[in-house]
């Protein structure tokens, strides 16, 4: 089994951050899926149905299926998947190490931001290529909590960013993108393919795309907070850090970097 606490909880406020974060990822979730018409596809740690929610708008004759460790998380999925008028999606609380479905019974495997919170993930992608048919795809996205670039440096930024690094590993792996390849190559899968892609935002008075990602990141750190002081970091510097973020596009030489990987591969 691989069950442990998801690091980011269950509050309503989380489950809304989730639905929002899909809607502000959706031109990566969506990029090159080869999905056809009548189709069917799992999200693995679907959550709150948030990235099913994406895909089900482009690709709206695919037939849906979920499964999340939790079951606030798969009540709350059915309710925004319902809202968004999706036709009976197949949402199952359950642990992704031991998926509740047949052989062979799916076209296409999705995860997103999902590795990173699991200690096993070989054992769930073992499992993800037996429940896909042959030659049926599986998509990943991840990132890598140990590559974030922000300028101006700060000490503070530092001290969070440690932080920020060590509770990821200590739920799951910090630096999941970097092992795709070589899990699916593992797993047993063909035809892998793991890029590199990213993102990077700079001070811009045309735009304000690097206070929507800095504002987007501080939102998922800064309720972390009281759990990296358990972990012995020191909470003003936190603070100070989640300020050094939020204002980052107020300075003229302000700019935020991350890593984000999309690995591809077949059953
Ligand atoms: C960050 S959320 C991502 C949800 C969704 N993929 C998204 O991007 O909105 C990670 C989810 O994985 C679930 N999870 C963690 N370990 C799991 C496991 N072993 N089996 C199934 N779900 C799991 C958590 O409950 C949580 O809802």
């Amino acid at each position: 089994m691989t069950l442990q606490a998801y690091l980011h909880g269950y509050s309503p406020q989380e489950q809304l951050r989730l639905v929002e974060q899909a809607e502000y990822w959706k031109e990566t979730i969506l990029s090159d899926l080869p999905y056809k018409p009548g189709e069917s596809l799992l999200d693995v740690g679907c959550g709150v149905g948030a990235v099913l929610g994406v895909i089900a708008a482009a690709h709206p004759t695919l037939s849906l299926a979920g499964i999340d460790l939790e079951p606030r998380q798969i009540i709350a999925a059915q309710k925004h998947l319902g809202s968004l008028g999706v036709v009976r999606p197949d949402l199952r609380t359950g642990d992704a190490s031991a998926l509740p479905w047949a052989d062979h019974s799916f076209d296409h495997a999705y995860m997103m931001w999902f590795i990173e919170h699991v200690r096993k993930p070989l054992e769930i992608l073992r499992e993800v290529r037996r429940v896909l048919k042959p030659g049926g795809t599986i998509t990943m996205n991840e990132t890598e909590y140990s590559a974030y670039h922000v300028l101006p440096k700060s000490d503070d930024w530092d001290h969070l960013e440690q932080a920020m690094h060590l509770h990821f590993d200590s739920h799951g792996n910090a630096n999941a993108g970097l092992q795709l390849g070589t899990l699916l190559v593992k797993a047993g899968f063909s035809r892998i393919t793991n890029s590199l892609s990213g993102c990077h935002f700079f001070s811009t008075p045309e735009c304000d795309a690097l206070q929507a990602h800095t504002s987007y990141t501080a939102d998922y750190l800064e309720p972390a907070i009281p759990e990296f002081v358990r972990l012995g970091f020191d909470s003003e510097r936190l603070q100070r850090g989640v300020k050094h973020l939020r204002t980052l596009h107020t300075s003229p030489d302000g700019s935020f970097t991350q890593m984000v990987y999309r690995a591809r591969a077949y059953a």
